[in-house]
């Protein structure tokens, strides 16, 4: 267990974010499968941004809903909390995967990590190429500047398998082609997802239950860090590089002070220190259970955990249906 557990984050934090996921799952819950990205977004967006707000810290989103000048809240930069508690940065995203949960397929999530100030990195809303493995590998075993081919073949015999038994994820997208066929030539399977790359990269620290060994590919920057926050507390390895289509995105990481646009991130260097992550199940999946409505009761799963105790919890939450503090869909339908 890594030591200076009594100076870092107040623990309480660790349940108090909870708060923050749950009730974006549920505002986006009711939205689940009604084909409307955009409304489950900002459900979930309200819900999270109101429940932070009532947190006892002066916290600074580094990771957001997008940039200050294209998103009304949650924009990196953004100021939440009572301002009254500990300095820390926050990645978020109230809905990963909004697709999968306008669609209720697997996976999308609500999802928060914390750290101290100064400890994730912050990124504009840009595109990231990831590489990441579960725990139990030598140091240095991903490498986005290796072939994956070579990274398959260290996997499978640091693992005493053939490099046909690892199973690797990787989202479907067409700019993917020439890395589903590379990954094709080593045997290795290929768990194709439509979105939602924080649970792909969440599913590799547990290959034995989820069958996935390696996540690799490129997706979303905040996906990115808020993946980095989920395996510092659980064990693994990854690395990242943020990647810019036009010399507008690469004007917006400078703004930010991004100034080696190259630079292929550790996953300290993503998310260092001592760091708190929580994601609560918006639709059912793999990693987590979506959120249930009964008659007068609202049930939630939440996966918390914090690096600096390497304490994984999984919280299954039962809320009264308070119409106050959870909004119903009948209001939504009136609009
Ligand atoms: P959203 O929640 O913003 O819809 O992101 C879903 C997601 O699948 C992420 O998990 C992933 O990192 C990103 O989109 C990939 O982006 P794109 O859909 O443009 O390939």
């Amino acid at each position: 267990m890594p030591a200076r557990v009594e100076d870092s984050l107040d623990r309480v934090l660790t349940i108090e974010i909870v708060r923050a996921t749950e009730r974006a799952a549920v505002a986006a819950a009711r939205f689940r499968g009604r084909g409307d990205e955009v409304r489950a977004d900002q459900a979930a967006a309200d819900a999270m941004r109101q429940e932070l707000n009532t947190l006892q810290i002066s916290g600074t989103l580094v990771v957001g809903e997008g940039e200050r000048d294209d998103v009304p809240m949650l924009y990196i930069g953004e100021r939440v909390g009572t301002g009254k508690g500990p300095n820390v940065d926050i990645a978020l995203d109230p809905l990963e995967g909004t697709t999968i949960c306008a669609k209720d397929l697997p996976n999308s999530l609500a999802v928060i990590a914390v750290a101290e100030k100064g400890s994730l990195l912050k990124t504009p809303d840009v595109y990231m190429d990831k590489i990441a493995v579960g725990p139990g590998y030598p140091d240095g075993i991903v490498d986005l500047d290796r072939p994956v081919e070579d990274v398959i073949a260290d996997l499978a015999r640091e693992k005493g398998v053939r490099p046909r038994e690892i199973a690797t994820c990787v989202m479907d997208r067409p700019r993917h082609t020439a890395l589903i066929e590379s990954i094709r030539k080593t045997g290795a399977s290929i768990r194709l997802i439509g979105d939602g790359d924080v649970a792909g990269v969440i599913h590799t620290t547990d290959p034995d239950e989820t069958g996935i060994d390696l996540y690799v590919g490129i997706g979303g920057a905040r996906e990115g860090v808020l993946a980095a926050a989920a395996l510092r507390c659980m064990g693994g390895q990854m690395q990242g590089r943020l990647l810019f289509r036009n010399d507008e995105e690469r004007g917006r990481a400078k703004t930010i002070g991004i100034t080696d646009l190259n630079r292929a991130y550790s996953i300290e260097e993503m998310a260092a220190g001592d760091v708190i992550f929580a994601a609560t199940g918006v639709t059912d999946g793999s990693l987590l259970s979506g959120v249930r409505f009964r008659r007068s009761t609202i049930h939630t799963e939440t996966l918390v955990m914090r690096s600096a105790s390497q304490t994984i919890r999984r919280l299954k939450s039962a809320h009264h249906a308070d119409a106050e503090k959870f909004g119903a869909l009948d209001a939504d339908e009136d609009d």
